[in-house]
């Protein structure tokens, strides 16, 4: 059975659609809840809805769901991006990608009209960085790329994320992951990604800064309150 904070905010959230919305579809166990939810909206109300996935994992629960599936483009932007978080501080900056999905996850919640970030109490922090931030990278002279972090970034351990079998995670975009060990420290997450996007081999950073505006977040009781922005 799903946790019932996380799976009363994929709830709510679910009641946030609306019939002719295109939605992007979050990665993660919250995610999910929201996925199910709405599901049970789309077979039960008719609602008619486009679904745009951040994940392949995303793409196959959608699909066995029976919500209807695009990829990203131009005519299907979503207007609103239901996902979950790694943390969230009290301006909604975000660490996501614990589940190794940052890259969709940023492009599909960028290109959305709102992004709206479902969790359960445990990811509200006061300052981002006890949960390793996550940073994708281009697979080739990865070992170059990391030094090259290091050197930034001296203090920070900085591990390599590995796949069940002991070989490098290779992501849906063909990336590798590396997980910054920066302690709750991260008081400017805009000025450390702009920092981390400047490294050579550094596809994209998992801090979300400014992009979601809203926070449903689920207690043990099954009540949710909210945060915005
Ligand atoms: C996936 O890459 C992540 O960004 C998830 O959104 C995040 O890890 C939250 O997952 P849970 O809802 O399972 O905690």
């Amino acid at each position: 059975m799903s946790d019932p904070g996380k799976a009363a905010a994929g709830r709510a959230a679910a009641r946030l659609v609306e019939d002719g919305m295109t939605v992007g579809l979050g990665t993660g166990s919250t995610a999910s809840c929201f996925v199910e939810a709405l599901a049970a909206r789309v077979r039960e109300e008719g609602l008619t809805i486009r679904g745009v996935p951040t994940s392949q994992a995303a793409e196959r629960l959608a699909r066995q769901s029976g919500i209807p599936l695009f990829p990203l483009t131009e005519t299907t932007r979503p207007d609103l991006t239901i996902d979950g978080a790694d943390e969230a501080d009290s301006f909604l900056n975000l660490i996501k990608g614990g589940g190794g999905a940052l890259v969709r996850e940023k492009l599909v919640a960028a290109s959305s009209g709102a992004m709206i970030v479902v969790a359960d109490e445990s990811k509200l922090v006061a300052t981002l960085g006890a949960f390793p931030l996550p940073v994708a990278i281009i697979p080739t002279g990865w070992e170059t790329t990391r030094a090259r972090i290091e050197k930034v970034f001296p203090q920070v351990p900085v591990t390599l994320r590995l796949a069940p079998g002991g070989s490098p995670t290779i992501t849906d975009d063909g990336l590798h992951l590396l997980d910054l060990h920066f302690g709750p420290t991260i008081t400017d997450p805009e000025r450390l990604q702009a920092q981390l996007r400047a490294v050579v081999g550094v596809a994209e950073v998992g801090l979300f800064v400014g992009i979601a505006s809203r926070m449903i977040v689920g207690r043990p009781d099954g009540t949710t309150f909210e945060r915005t922005r």
